[in-house]
């Protein structure tokens, strides 16, 4: 079955001098790139997110600091915690997820295979119950 949400590993590259990570389509990232956007300056105790989205898979990596992702599938929670800037998760279309516990200084970079679209964006929790339940049928 495919997997609705899972965490990436990215290679270090670096050497003595610092590290190096890189991210291709197709070989790192399940999706072709059509639009990256990230979140910083997140104040203490912020909860981002609080949605599903119907058309748009992301790959989130926090390139500083750390951040907790709450990951709602309908049928199954986790919580990752992505503290290291070589760790990526994917997320598939109508996963719930939360973005919390921001440290300081915290970018959140995410990318995405599709354009931003407002319509796609499923905000209320029971909907999101709703759409996923009615598409098993
Ligand atoms: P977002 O945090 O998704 O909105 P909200 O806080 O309402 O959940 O996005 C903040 C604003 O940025 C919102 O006006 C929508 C806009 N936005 C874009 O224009 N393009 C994008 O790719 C994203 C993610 C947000």
């Amino acid at each position: 079955m495919k997997k609705l949400y899972e965490l990436i590993e990215f290679q270090k590259l670096g050497d003595e001098f610092g590290e190096l990570v890189v991210a291709e389509c197709g070989k790192h990232i399940p999706f072709d790139v059509r639009r990256i956007f990230y979140i910083y300056g997140t104040k203490q105790g912020v909860v981002r997110g609080r949605h599903a989205n119907r058309k748009s898979r992301f790959l989130l990596i926090n390139m500083f600091g750390s951040v907790k992702i709450k990951i709602d599938t309908g049928k199954k929670k986790d919580v990752i915690d992505l503290n290291r800037p070589n760790m990526g998760v994917y997320l598939d279309r109508m996963v719930w997820k939360d973005m919390y516990d921001f440290s300081e200084g915290s970018c959140l970079l995410v990318l995405s295979d599709e354009l931003y679209d407002s319509k796609e964006y499923v905000r209320d929790y029971q909907e999101f119950l709703n759409e996923i339940n009615n598409a098993k049928k």
